[in-house]
């Protein structure tokens, strides 16, 4: 049996597992914190800086990540305490001037009651990407694949297909489009093709054989195919016919 800490947050007594992470323990007991970059099914990385709390360990007090840090017996969080929500609101700030057009920043940010940017026009900028990195982790973690990288650095860094070419070994299975927080993915698809703009690819979907809609990549089909060893035929018909 995993060992177990006890640790308050927002004034209330609750147990939980020694190495769990405060995001992880805060949200198990219903309560929110604000998070972009973190997914259940990818490996924290702690970019967005959205979810720090406030912790207290004996007598000294700190900002944190919480979907980073770790709980310990006798720790004291604050999730929304006003030095949390002053923080909060100038990293909104920054995101709002540099995704100035985007709707979920902009719906954050309203949120946290920002009606006024603190960074007036000439800092504004119109990415939709905060650089969080969940589309390169999905790729590298879920999907196994590796498509994509983060390059550059400081406010040039964004997610790139190797060399900025096409991205070789995608298989456009749009994972990095399904996690992006920000809608920064683009993906669509046309005329039985899916196009991932971003990456400069495109793939031949896969009819099915009985109700002839086009389901998913090919390419992503013979991936799975191959990995899991399976017939030629196994894809021949899609999820709902099969
Ligand atoms: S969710 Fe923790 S830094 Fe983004």
């Amino acid at each position: 049996m995993s060992e177990s800490v006890s640790l308050t947050i927002n004034g209330n007594k609750y147990s939980a597992a020694k190495g769990a992470y405060v995001l992880q323990v805060a949200r198990e007991h219903g309560i929110g914190i604000p998070t972009l970059c973190d997914h259940e099914a990818i490996e924290p990385y702690g970019a967005c800086r959205l979810c720090i709390v406030e912790v207290t360990r004996g007598t000294r007090t700190k900002i944190v990540t919480s979907c980073l840090y770790p709980v310990e017996e006798g720790l004291v969080v604050q999730t929304d305490s006003p030095r949390v929500i002053k923080n909060r609101k100038m990293l909104l700030n920054l995101l709002l001037a540099r995704c100035s057009g985007n709707p979920v920043i902009k719906e954050l940010a309203k949120e946290y009651g920002i009606e006024q940017p603190v960074f007036g026009e000439e800092y504004w900028e119109k990415h939709n990407c905060i650089v969080c990195g969940l589309c390169v982790r999905a790729c590298e973690q879920v999907v196994g694949v590796s498509a994509i990288s983060l390059v550059n650095r400081g406010i040039s860094r964004e997610p790139k297909p190797p060399f900025l070419e096409k991205a070789q070994s995608c298989i456009g299975c749009g994972s990095c489009y399904y996690v992006c927080p920000t809608g920064a993915v683009k993906l669509e698809d046309k005329n039985g093709v899916r196009h991932i703009y971003n990456w400069k690819v495109s793939f031949k979907l896969k009819k099915c054989g009985k109700c002839g809609i086009q389901w998913a990549p090919e390419a992503q089909l013979a991936f799975i195919r191959k990995k899991l060893d399976l017939p030629a035929e196994f894809f021949d018909v899609c999820p709902n016919c099969r």
